[in-house]
């Protein structure tokens, strides 16, 4: 292989979790001024509860860390109970120290997407940058809201959501009729730019997109290949997507 991504297979999604709230709740006791890049989906969730137990045992605060999100629905309101702001108060901000002036989602109601996604690039810039970048993986292969077709060198911006990601995202819906169809993202380079990253992947779904973005070459086809890039980046996945890569390879 020729990535340099490092792998971690896990048994099951708990052990995925442990392992992921293990290497955060050490980044952040290690500095607690850390400023972390946080996603959304199903696949952190069990993470943030990881994070959450490990803050009521009084083993981590938060009360100095700053957070970043990759993305917003683009015409939700950060009251709007889909919104990724109420995701994040509901599944982890809520039940930690973190305050929550010092957690930054896009305003997906901004009066200009573009000084929206300017100023949210210049408050990164201004905290010195993102230690930590949690991620997740799109089934095809699209991280934060980068789907195929973006560039290396994409930046925060408004874009338009693929059906696949329309489609899967429905479940957080009454209906597919009421997914947003655009978003305000983190670009590629945005995410590149982080000084670790953390892709987490689990469930048998996933296996065909990991897969590409280990083996394909760089390109915008699997935004997630980009990642191959990057000098300090891990994927911790699951037996149902490990199970293929090992195959695979
Ligand atoms: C979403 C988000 C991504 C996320 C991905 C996978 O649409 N924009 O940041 O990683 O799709 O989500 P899930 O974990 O629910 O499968």
């Amino acid at each position: 292989m020729s990535h340099k991504i490092n792998i971690e297979i896990c048994e099951t999604q708990d052990d995925v979790a442990l392992l992921a709230a293990g290497k955060i709740t050490t980044l952040v006791r290690n500095n607690p001024q850390s400023i972390l890049g946080l996603s959304t989906g199903a696949t952190p969730i069990p993470t943030y509860e990881e994070i959450i137990r490990a803050h009521r045992k009084n083993a981590v605060s938060f009360a100095e860390a700053c957070t970043f999100n990759l993305d917003e629905y683009w015409g939700l309101g950060s009251d709007h109970p889909q919104s990724y702001r109420q995701f994040m108060n509901s599944r982890l901000f809520d039940h930690i120290d973190i305050p929550l002036w010092n957690t930054h989602l896009l305003n997906g109601k901004a009066a200009s997407p573009q000084l929206e996604c300017q100023s949210f690039e210049a408050s990164i810039l201004a905290r010195g940058g993102i230690d930590l970048w949690l991620l997740g993986i799109g089934v095809n292969g699209h991280i934060a809201f980068n789907e195929p077709g973006s560039p290396v060198s994409s930046r925060t911006r408004l874009v338009e959501l693929s059906k696949d990601s329309i489609k899967a995202n429905s479940r957080f819906f009454d209906s597919v009729d009421q997914v947003p169809q655009y978003a305000i993202s983190v670009g590629v380079a945005t995410i590149l730019e982080a000084r670790t990253i953390l892709l987490l992947a689990t469930g048998n779904n996933k296996a065909n997109a990991v897969a590409r973005a280990l083996s394909d070459p760089p390109g915008s086809d699997c935004p997630a290949s980009f990642l191959q890039s990057h000098p300090d980046c891990t994927f911790i996945v699951d037996r149902s997507v490990g199970s293929r890569i090992e195959t695979h390879h």
